[in-house]
């Protein structure tokens, strides 16, 4: 047990690095969280136009969800089951994205991480939730449309990769971090019903 709560925190605080705000200042582009959603995440850092920093923070954000599960495989070297290890770090590292310790609790949805966490945790229904969100968002042109569905197909696909079994140890954490990212993106969604989501590019102001 004392592994797991180590695990767990070790992935928070790994997830809670603010990549898009280090990244934004040191960028000189200023606070993030004053631009476009206020969002910490890669698409609000491309929205200042700035388009290697946003790629560099989409970058880190994916290499700290695979950076925390890597550690839950390494941490759990020894367990007759990896999956709660490794469950745990991708869980906790997502948890650490949107709710980080530095920023008041106030951090950011949790796509790029959690996509970095899938690609580690389930590496082929992994590699399928990018492309889908790679397609999402090209055939929209809407990042968030591109993160809503590629985080409803990813718990699908670990389903289908486990041929349907429900008692899947790894689609609990996909289902969790989904269901995470999902409810992060509310205000997206209202902006997607109403029509009012910018483009990818579009570097317009909006309240989030
Ligand atoms: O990666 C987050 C994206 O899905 C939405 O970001 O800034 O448009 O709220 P944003």
């Amino acid at each position: 047990m004392p592994l797991m709560v180590g695990i767990a925190l070790i992935s928070y605080l790994i997830g809670s690095i603010p990549f898009g705000m280090l990244i934004s200042q040191l960028g000189g582009l200023g606070d993030i969280r004053k631009i476009g959603s206020g969002n910490i995440g890669a698409t609000n850092v491309l929205r200042t136009g700035n388009k290697k920093l946003a790629a560099l923070t989409l970058l880190c954000d994916m290499g700290k969800g695979t950076f925390a599960v890597a550690c839950g495989y390494i941490f759990g070297t020894g367990l007759p089951n990896l999956n709660p290890a490794i469950s745990i770090a991708a869980i906790f590292v997502v948890l650490g994205h949107c709710f980080p310790i530095w920023l008041g609790f106030k951090g950011g949805k949790g796509v790029a991480t959690g996509l970095g966490a899938a690609l580690a945790l389930t590496p082929i229904s992994g590699i399928l939730c990018c492309a889908v969100w790679l397609l999402g968002a090209k055939l929209s042109k809407i990042s968030s449309m591109g993160a809503l569905t590629a985080f409803i197909a990813w718990p699908l696909l670990v389903m289908i990769e486990s041929q349907f079994d429900l008692k899947a140890p790894l689609l609990f954490p996909a289902l969790i971090i989904s269901l995470l990212v999902i409810w992060r993106h509310q205000a997206n969604i209202q902006r997607l019903m109403n029509g009012t989501e910018p483009r990818i590019g579009d570097k317009k102001e909006h309240s989030s």
